[in-house]
């Protein structure tokens, strides 16, 4: 999904920066969040989700997730921006709290991170968010505003409502007869489900999950059902998810699923990351070749919902790109100006 036109960004005084917050006006931040590095679908649902916590008078935000979340980057970033101060519960990541991926744009951006232990549930994530953001708001006078793992919320669904908005303008319902979308937290599956719904359901959504089972999702799309007012709607009539491509499980990758999105960024020009988006994408086409009657026919659209700043600093795409003989290495050492250019034979590591 391209962004158009590419803006210049104009940077705003860092002295300045939490003075200019308080003459906004939500819509009109809304709109200036869009300079935000949008890597990440993310940013569509922080649109809302910070508005209201600006419009709430809230000067800081506390979320969760994952080390390797893109939300958690794309909140810390984002509040930067407008000078909320974010606070960031994570997971994973090893004893020491890594310098690499999201979590070194989120530490670049000032959030405050707090290493929770691996084995926290989200609803236990979402507990401990309250309890560190009444402690804050003792301390500092600000209780900042709470924001569910990966901003699943009810503001935040309307970022995607305005992404299918946004894909409509761009023809989706003309072009295209189903939408592959990658499957988290499920909010975005919810979003365009029910704009999808609204809109006369012209379009079949496909929902590849990354870690949640099937009662989870439909659970979850229904929730946004019922919240949207949508009375006798069942999600399974607007939502086919699939489970079946988890793999080993979240964050965890197989060689065929690294191979997977090095092949795709090689033939295609696009980047997909290992957790999320390549995961589904690998999904989709896997259930291309086992299930054919799902697609068969069928005009699709993958929605690509960003995040790859991940892979930067993922070294197991050393392995990937430099296994013996792959196909996949192309770096040749001319080092001996003296010799022929080693062109027509295989690269090797040196
Ligand atoms: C790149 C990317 N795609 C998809 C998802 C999943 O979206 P959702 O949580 O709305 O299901 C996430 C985050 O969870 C993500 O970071």
């Amino acid at each position: 999904m391209s962004e158009q036109p590419t803006k210049r960004q104009k940077m705003s005084d860092p002295t300045v920066a939490k003075s200019f917050l308080r003459d906004w006006e939500a819509p009109e931040f809304a709109k200036k969040m869009k300079n935000v590095p949008k890597h990440r679908m993310e940013i569509r649902n922080l649109e809302f989700l910070l508005a209201d916590a600006v419009v709430k008078g809230h000067k800081s935000v506390v979320t969760c997730g994952a080390f390797t979340s893109n939300h958690c980057r794309t909140t810390a970033v984002a509040s930067a921006q407008l000078g909320l101060d974010a606070h960031i519960c994570i997971r994973g990541g090893g004893e020491k709290v890594p310098m690499r991926g999201n979590l070194m744009l989120s530490r670049f951006s000032g959030a405050t991170l707090y290493r929770l232990p691996d084995s926290i549930s989200d609803s236990g994530f979402f507990d401990k968010m309250v309890e560190l953001s009444k402690k804050l708001g003792t301390i500092t006078g600000d209780e900042p505003y709470v924001i569910p793992v990966g901003g699943s919320s009810y503001p935040g669904l309307f970022g995607y409502v305005n992404c299918f908005a946004e894909m409509m303008q761009q023809g989706v319902l003309e072009k295209y007869t189903d939408i592959v979308i990658t499957c988290g937290t499920a909010v975005t599956t919810g979003a365009i489900a029910i704009s999808n719904y609204l809109t006369g359901s012209k379009l079949r959504i496909h929902s590849f999950s990354i870690k949640r089972p099937l009662s989870f999702i439909y659970g979850y799309v229904q929730e946004c059902i019922d919240l949207a007012g949508l009375d006798g709607v069942k999600a399974e009539d607007l939502v086919s998810a699939c489970v079946d491509y988890i793999g080993e499980g979240y964050g965890k990758n197989t060689e065929q699923e690294l191979d997977f999105i090095r092949n795709a960024a090689d033939t295609t020009g696009i980047v997909l990351d290992p957790v999320y988006t390549g995961k589904a994408a690998r999904g989709a086409v896997e259930e291309m070749k086992n299930n054919p009657g799902r697609f068969k026919g069928k005009k699709v659209l993958f929605l690509h919902s960003g995040g790859v700043f991940s892979i930067y600093t993922d070294q197991r795409f050393d392995g990937v790109m430099t296994k013996e003989g792959s196909a996949a290495n192309k770096v040749h050492y001319w080092l001996d100006l003296e010799s022929e250019p080693p062109v027509g034979v295989t690269a090797k590591e040196q």
